[in-house]
């Protein structure tokens, strides 16, 4: 792995233009579950009986008191690990540009990251279903469930469930981040849905390095990634960016 760690480091080092996709493995270390995999969510609950719009639509309240109100607790006591830092560290050494992540928890902007790309939204906002009002999670009261927005509407989670699309301004500003990046890491990524799965993909055939940080082989590495580097992303992003800061 120190190997791994020091090429990776060189390459960042003289790099501009890094573009990082990130997957829920980023924020393990924070306290929030994994979505797949050993203690993963979707191991406890049926993502198409609470994750899905259909089911939203039918069961509000169902779906907010069996699952989203859990994501919320979860969320609201969670904040950023070595990871997210690192990336912001890289940031402000001007070598990462962008966060395409998948995740709604908003740690990236936490931990100073300017440019994140929320894929698949935010929790930090509802969303009436009604009137399209937007209303900060914290300010919402839920001592009434589902909650309501002052025109009666119901609030959903401004995140995308499945079943619903990826908000095209999101998709297109991705891909052509993903298709003018130098180096792709992509950090924490079962690399199991798309279209997010399909970045790294587009960076590759773009002629951009695709480097792997996770505890496990996805279905990018054989494929599409250069190498992987296998470990814990808070332990790996935190040694290789003093790396980097070493070589410059
Ligand atoms: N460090 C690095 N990688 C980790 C860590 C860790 N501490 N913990 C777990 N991982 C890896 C796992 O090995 C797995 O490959 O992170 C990945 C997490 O995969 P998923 O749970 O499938 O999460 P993600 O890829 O983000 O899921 C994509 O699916 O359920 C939907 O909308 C949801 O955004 C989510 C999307």
């Amino acid at each position: 792995m120190n190997d791994l760690i020091q090429k990776t480091a060189q390459d960042l080092a003289g790099a501009k233009n890094v573009v990082a996709l990130t997957g829920a493995g980023i924020s393990v270390e924070s306290g929030i579950p994994p979505f797949r995999g050993p203690g993963g969510l979707w191991e406890k609950i049926d993502p198409l009986e609470f994750a899905h719009i259909d089911a939203f639509m039918k069961d509000p309240a169902k779906v907010w008191n069996f699952f989203i109100k859990e994501m919320k607790e979860i969320l609201d006591n969670a904040g950023p690990n070595d990871a997210h830092k690192s990336l912001a560290r890289l940031e402000e050494l001007g070598i990462v540009t962008t966060i395409i992540t998948q995740n709604v928890d908003g740690l990236h902007q936490i931990a100073g990251n300017t440019d994140v790309i929320e894929f698949h939204g935010n929790f930090a906002w509802q969303r009436c279903l009604d009137c399209d009002e937007r209303f900060e999670t914290v300010r919402l009261d839920i001592s009434q469930i589902p909650p309501r927005c002052s025109c009666g509407g119901i609030y959903k989670p401004d995140c995308v469930f499945f079943g619903e699309i990826i908000p095209p301004h999101h998709l297109l500003r991705s891909e052509q981040v993903a298709s003018t990046c130098t180096i792709m890491l992509v950090i924490g990524t079962s690399a199991e849905v798309h279209p997010a799965a399909l970045m790294p993909v587009i960076a590759k055939q773009a002629g951009a390095t695709v480097i792997e940080i996770n505890l496990e082989k996805t279905s990018l590495t054989q494929k599409t990634s250069d190498y992987i580097i296998m470990g814990k992303a808070g332990e790996i992003m935190k040694r290789l960016t003093s790396e980097v800061e070493r070589l410059l």
